[in-house]
């Protein structure tokens, strides 16, 4: 507890207290990046040239994001006010479990996946509900359908899923959203473009269905922080009642135009990852690891009870990768982002040497 009763200072909520710290691992990540699923190369060049042209203009104004919200919805074949921009999907999830989420509300959750749903529903007064997939790491639709009661507020799903890659079929989730009428059934559709699969067309006829996109992965803009929402305009309109009006600022707006026009630069990236993606199950499967079918720029491998040693002599080795031990039912697994085809040969080879030593340590 971070508040002891001779504090000077004022207690926050008690269900903050109660809140688990979180701490990406950050921090000296001078290496090859590939612990956070980001872009690893770069965004589009004519992005690069928008942020050269930025003008005084662009910071001492207040940012004016539906002007941008307009392009992207005809960009997404959406109406304007079936979208709305965020500071990156995590800003998203947060402002939709505000909105939705209230006491004797539960927020079904297939685990493991993404970290940040249930950091923000451990901000409210509902309950998580997490429903365990086996050991394959596939969607646990039954075991989700089971689990959907009255109280059922917000059914999460990343799809594709972090960490393994695992995905929810379209039919799946037109079922799920038939079964909780009353829910809002939230698809993180975060690595899309790796997966090529969408229901962003369903927005609008599924009135509980919210899609999240985001530019962060092969957009190549997490820092700039850009996410957004597209649901039925009944909801994004108690979505914008939350958000701040200003959280997407003035650079991240100017850049988004330019990022959505460079289709091709998009396209080329996507097909560098999925190249490089077969290339490096080849390298695993050849090592003899083993490894989860992903749909995604990521790939969730077994190290087993070494996994500490591996993920720091990886380190070591100029090559970051993501430890996800702690997450439920994934001890001794590692997830490795994928990049282009020369990172991922780098990086193979730092797995290759890695094993050997870790190997020839045991033997030793
Ligand atoms: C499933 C999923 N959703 C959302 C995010 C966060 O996206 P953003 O950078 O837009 O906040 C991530 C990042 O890792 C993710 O894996």
């Amino acid at each position: 507890m971070v508040n002891d009763a001779n504090a000077l200072y004022p207690a926050p909520r008690a269900r903050v207290q109660a809140m688990k710290e979180y701490h990406p691992p950050l921090g000296s990540r001078d290496a090859l990046r590939l612990d956070f699923n980001e872009n690893t190369l770069a965004c589009s060049p004519r992005v690069r040239e928008v942020l050269g042209c930025v003008s005084t203009g662009h910071l001492t104004r207040y940012p004016e994001r539906e002007p941008v919200e307009a392009m992207v919805a005809a960009h997404l074949g959406v109406q304007p006010l079936q979208v709305v921009l965020t500071n990156g999907v995590d800003e998203a999830i947060h402002v939709l479990f505000e909105a939705f989420l209230d006491e004797g509300d539960e927020l079904l959750l297939p685990v493991p996946t993404y970290t940040m749903y249930e950091v923000y529903a451990s901000a409210t007064d509902a309950r998580v509900i997490a429903v365990q997939a086996a050991d394959d790491l596939q969607f646990p639709f039954e075991r989700l359908l089971a689990a959907i009661t009255e109280c059922t507020k917000i059914i999460a799903i990343a799809n594709p899923n972090s960490p393994a890659g695992s995905v929810a079929t379209r039919e799946q989730i037109l079922e799920i959203a038939k079964r909780a009428p009353n829910a809002v059934l939230l698809i993180d559709e975060a690595y899309f473009h790796f997966y090529g699969e969408t229901v962003l067309d369903l927005v609008g006829t599924v009135p509980n269905l919210v899609v999240a996109r985001t530019f962060s992965k092969a957009y190549g803009l997490a820092g700039l922080r850009l996410g957004l929402l597209a649901a039925d305009a009944g909801v994004v309109r108690w979505i914008r009642r939350v958000l701040s009006p200003y959280s997407v600022n003035s650079l991240a707006l100017a850049c988004l135009p330019a990022a959505l026009e460079d289709q091709s630069y998009l396209d080329w990236y996507v097909a560098e990852v999925l190249a490089a993606r077969t290339e490096f199950e080849s390298a695993l499967d050849a090592a003899g690891v083993r490894r989860w079918p992903s749909r995604a720029n990521f790939v969730l491998v077994e190290i087993g009870p070494q996994h500490k040693e591996f993920t720091a002599k990886m380190h070591a080795a100029g090559v970051l990768v993501r430890d996800r031990s702690s997450d439920p039912g994934c001890d001794g697994r590692v997830r490795i982002t994928i990049g282009t085809r020369q990172q991922m040969q780098q990086a193979a080879q730092a797995l290759n040497e890695t094993l050997a030593a870790l190997r020839a340590g045991i033997e030793a």
